[in-house]
């Protein structure tokens, strides 16, 4: 299976927003992903610039190109885990 890639943005607001607890992944990956995901940061991704359409608010993390706003590390976990058993099932 292709692995889940997970690009946690690391700049400044995102960063003070809660980023650095979502970096926990990058060095301690829950036991039932190991192998399939894989997990970069990103300077500032500019969501946090765009006012427009609801983007501000972050930490934002991108899965598979799919962006999160108001990421955590669970709603991240969980949503890997979703398109996991997504794949499984087809
Ligand atoms: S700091 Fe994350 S989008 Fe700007």
């Amino acid at each position: 299976m292709e692995k889940i890639k997970i690009e946690i943005c690391v700049g400044t607001t995102c960063f003070v927003m809660g980023a650095s607890s979502i970096q926990a992944l990058e060095f301690e990956i829950p036991e039932d992903l190991i192998g399939k995901i894989e997990v970069t940061e990103s300077r500032c991704m500019e969501f946090c610039k765009d006012h427009k359409d609801g983007h501000h608010k972050g930490p934002f993390v991108k899965i598979n190109g799919e962006v999160m706003a108001d990421a955590t590390y669970d709603k991240v976990l969980d949503k890997v885990r979703a398109i996991i058993k997504k794949k499984e099932e087809n």
